[in-house]
């Protein structure tokens, strides 16, 4: 079979890490989330995960480099090999450039990428109700506007290049994974 090596987008709240649960559960490929990396990185300390935590604490995007640098480890890894389920990366023109250049490298062309389409003015209220560390008014609120600057950039890339499927995410989870489930089995 060949490998499924999908990228997960969608402004924060709607509903990557709650779709990513259902498709592995499904598809037996890794989820590799960067904002699971990075609060691991902060729960043990480490020099990442400080690093990361001065801009995670504001609601800011953690710099290219930083994130680049991961998840070019990340997908290095042997379990990568029969696929990959990429959560919220990438996430600016740069890392999806990034993504590229190293998927070339280690030959692993992506699959699809998956876009949760829900209308911003829904997410505020999703975060505040979830309450993560990071789920507090004022970051979302900062979260929801750096994203939405750089989500439509990612869009008009991965639909230029054939590979964007995009699920209105505003419905019930069990409606937006039928469809999920429908565009997976159909690559
Ligand atoms: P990350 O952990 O990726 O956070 P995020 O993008 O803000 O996304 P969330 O996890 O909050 O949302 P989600 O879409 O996964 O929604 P979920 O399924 O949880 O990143 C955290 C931080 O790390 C970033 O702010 C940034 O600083 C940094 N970072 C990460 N990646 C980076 C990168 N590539 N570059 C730079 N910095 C990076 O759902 C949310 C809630 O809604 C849940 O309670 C869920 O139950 C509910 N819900 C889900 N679906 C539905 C539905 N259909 N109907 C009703 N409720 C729903």
């Amino acid at each position: 079979m060949m490998a499924l090596n999908l990228v997960l987008m969608g402004l924060p709240g709607a509903g990557k890490g709650t779709q990513a649960e259902k498709i592995i559960e499904e598809f037996a490929i890794p989820h590799i989330s960067t904002g699971d990396i990075f609060r691991e990185a902060m729960a043990n300390e480490t020099a990442m995960g400080l690093e990361a935590k001065k801009f995670i604490d504001k609601g800011e995007l953690v710099p290219d480099d930083v994130t680049v640098g991961i998840v070019k480890d990340r997908l290095s890894q042997p379990d990568t090999e029969a696929g990959f389920m990429l959560d919220g990366f990438p996430r600016t023109l740069v890392q999806a450039e990034a993504l590229e250049t190293m998927l070339k490298e280690l030959n692993k062309p992506l699959t699809a990428v998956i876009n949760f389409d829900v209308d911003p003015s829904l997410l505020a209220a999703r975060l505040l109700a979830r309450g993560r560390a990071d789920d507090n008014e004022e970051t979302i609120k900062n979260r929801l506007e750096v994203n939405i600057k750089m989500n439509a950039p990612l869009v008009d890339f991965y639909q230029a290049k054939g590979l964007l499927h995009t699920i209105d995410g505003a419905r019930d989870i069990d409606v937006v994974f039928a469809d999920t489930q429908t565009i997976l089995k159909a690559l």
